[in-house]
């Protein structure tokens, strides 16, 4: 019943910020993979964040006001679909259940959603999400608008219910944070089951179904995106995900893999050398981009805004290939001219959450980055990717390097929450020596 009160209190947080009006929250739709076939079913994030309801075809709606509400549409219990399709709450139990005021079959939706909608002044809803749920939305108001000359107001002032969850989203909450620590936890497990797992001559699919044998095992529902294992050059390709090459001996392997627990994610990045040595200047950008690292972890702390990880980050790097003659010129420079980008082309992270790129704006409203705040969740993984070229020294060609960690903005500093996955060159060595 607790978790249930967590998704309760959040729903009144909603009801708080809307102050008055309605909210219509579906969740995603089944995907018809072929015939009758589908994709695995994932909840819309949103949906899932007020409910805890994980059921398809199933809408939420808020009203906030004088008599706020939270009320539920879902499948009816149905005993030849559960013999078929496996269990359904259906209104009555999982009105119960999750706490909700008021629960209706999904049949229902389209009659009782016109007497929730009617006189409201406003309406919170995804618009562009969907473009069914769009028209279907609008049919709605224009049903309502036909009743004008009976009294019938219809919401004039339509606002994206989004902008207000993703604030709520973005600071977790003590139950999150657990099922983020323990997200991580799964991942790094798998990545260093990878290290102990990974040779010479394997193919990449053989690794990656290391990680889903971790994943599974351990309780997690699904990889929480699809995973990059992308040895040598392939690492250069920055989504890559084919995953059908060998593995040859005196490559790199880079890993971006993570897990979803209960919704919630993790998202990390390991590169180690097949044959368990780092060679020369596999080492030496190893190292640089670790540095890197350690450098973008230390500013994550409310003392600092979203781009300072980034910014320290890009410092190093910039240095470091200046002094391994990659860059020429000064840091300075390079970094005034861009000359980095040959090498890192992306940015130091994002929110991580239900989604791996989680909900949140990075500016605020008068458009600089926003500080770091405490019980924020975010990624920290910089990159040096070189591809061959006549301005690089050949030693370095095809070497492609990301290390990415899951990072919760604390009250002190920061807490590494996938900090179990190995990571310095000494003890990915010492991992691999002992297999
Ligand atoms: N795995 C997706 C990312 O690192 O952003
Ligand atoms: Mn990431
Ligand atoms: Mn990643």
């Amino acid at each position: 019943m607790k978790i249930f009160a967590e998704f309760k209190a959040r729903r009144q947080n909603l009801i708080n910020l809307m102050v008055e009006g309605v909210a219509i929250i579906p969740t995603s739709p089944e995907a018809i993979r072929n015939r009758d076939s589908h994709y695995p079913y994932r909840f819309d994030s949103y949906f899932y964040y007020l409910s805890g309801f994980k059921e398809p075809e199933s809408v939420l709606v808020i009203l906030a006001g004088p008599e706020p509400k939270s009320i539920l549409f879902c499948r009816d219990k149905d005993t030849e679909r559960e013999i078929w399709d496996g269990f359904r709450y259906g209104a009555e139990a999982a009105k119960a259940e999750f706490s909700f005021d008021e629960a209706y079959s999904i049949n229902e939706l389209d009659t009782v959603i016109l007497k929730l909608l009617a006189n409201q002044p406003k309406l919170f809803y995804s618009l562009g999400e969907s473009a069914n749920w769009d028209a279907r939305v609008m049919g709605w108001m224009n049903a309502l608008r036909a009743q004008a000359r009976s009294g019938v107001h219809v919401p004039d002032d339509v606002s994206d219910v989004r902008q207000l969850v993703d604030e709520m989203r973005l600071i977790k909450s003590p139950f999150e944070i657990d099922l983020m620590r323990r997200s991580a936890n799964i991942a790094a497990a798998a990545h260093n089951r990878a290290m102990r797992f990974a040779k010479p001559n394997m193919l990449e699919y053989e690794v990656e179904a290391e990680f889903l044998h971790e994943f599974y095992r351990n309780g997690a529902q699904a990889p929480a995106y699809t995973s990059i294992v992308a040895g040598g050059a392939n690492a250069c390709t920055l989504h890559y995900n084919a995953n059908n090459c060998e593995l040859k001996n005196g490559d790199l392997l880079l890993i971006d893999a993570g897990c979803e627990l209960d919704g919630y994610a993790s998202d990390i990045t390991r590169t180690f050398p097949v044959n368990g040595k780092f060679a020369g200047a596999q080492k030496d950008v190893y190292e640089l981009v670790l540095a890197s690292q350690a450098a973008a972890i230390a500013k994550v702390n409310t003392s600092n805004h979203w781009n300072a990880p980034h910014e320290a980050a890009l410092d190093v790097l910039a240095q470091g290939f200046v002094d391994l003659k990659l860059c020429k010129g000064s840091k300075e420079a390079v970094l005034e001219n861009g000359d980095y980008r040959q090498f890192y082309m992306h940015r130091t992270g994002h929110w991580l959450g239900l989604d791996v790129h989680d909900a949140g704006e990075y500016k605020d409203k008068t458009g600089n980055w926003r500080m770091l705040v405490q019980n924020m969740t975010l990624t920290v993984e910089p990159g040096c990717y070189i591809r061959p070229a006549e301005n690089v020294p050949e030693a370095f060609w095809n070497i492609g390097i990301r290390i990415e960690d899951d990072v919760l903005v604390t009250q002190a500093g920061c807490e590494i929450l996938t900090k179990n996955a190995v990571k310095s060159v000494a003890d990915i060595e010492a991992l691999m020596a002992n297999q």
